[in-house]
């Protein structure tokens, strides 16, 4: 499929699954050699990461565990700036390795809430992993450990993003296309 229509908006391929497969175990490889002996928690944020997060745990070789957040911040196409937390954390995190896995970093807002929440609970250490980055967007400084991938300002949806709860489905991403 080059093109698909979700609701009212045409998008076309813009990255094939073998390509975010691909990304996505270059990036479990240097977590493998990272966090080696560390068990780190994995902290996947809802709903987004879903898809990313299950890749990303099967290329991973070492002891580690999974736990999901979920926050809310855009609807549409645009971030609202304001940000729900709609399911918490019921985890102990005191000093162990945490493991923020997101899909997108936009604004970087999202991000930035979820550190402040995760720094009062005293983790051993907070590191982020982001499947996709939009670095022309980011609005505020983060240290982003792993990066998937970087691709430019433009809305996409696919392998677990959505538009309008939409196309999460997709096994390939998808970019908007601009009428
Ligand atoms: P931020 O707070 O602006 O960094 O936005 C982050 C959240 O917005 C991500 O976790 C996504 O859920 C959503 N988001 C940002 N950009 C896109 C996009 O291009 N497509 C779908 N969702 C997006
Ligand atoms: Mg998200």
């Amino acid at each position: 499929m080059s093109e698909v229509t979700i609701k009212d908006k045409r998008f076309r391929i813009f990255i094939p699954e073998a390509e975010i497969l691909g990304r996505v175990k270059t990036v479990a490889d240097r977590m493998n050699q990272d966090l080696a002996g560390k068990n780190p928690l994995l902290l996947a944020v809802l709903n987004g990461s879903f898809m990313f997060a299950a890749d990303l745990m099967r290329y991973l070789t070492i002891p580690c565990e999974i736990s999901f957040v979920k926050l809310a911040s855009y609807q549409g196409i645009a971030s609202t700036g304001e940000i729900k937390e709609v399911i918490g954390l019921n985890e102990d995190i005191t000093d162990r390795p945490v493991v923020v896995v997101e899909d997108i970093i936009d604004t970087g807002a999202t991000m930035k809430r979820m550190l402040e929440t995760l720094g009062t609970r005293r983790p051993a250490s907070i590191d982020i992993c982001t499947l996709l980055l939009k670095p022309g967007k980011l609005k505020v400084p983060l240290d982003i450990k792993y990066t998937a991938i970087e691709i430019p300002n433009d809305f996409i949806v696919g392998y677990g993003l959505d538009y309008d709860q939409q196309g999460r489905n997709l096994r390939d991403i998808y970019t908007l296309v601009e009428e």
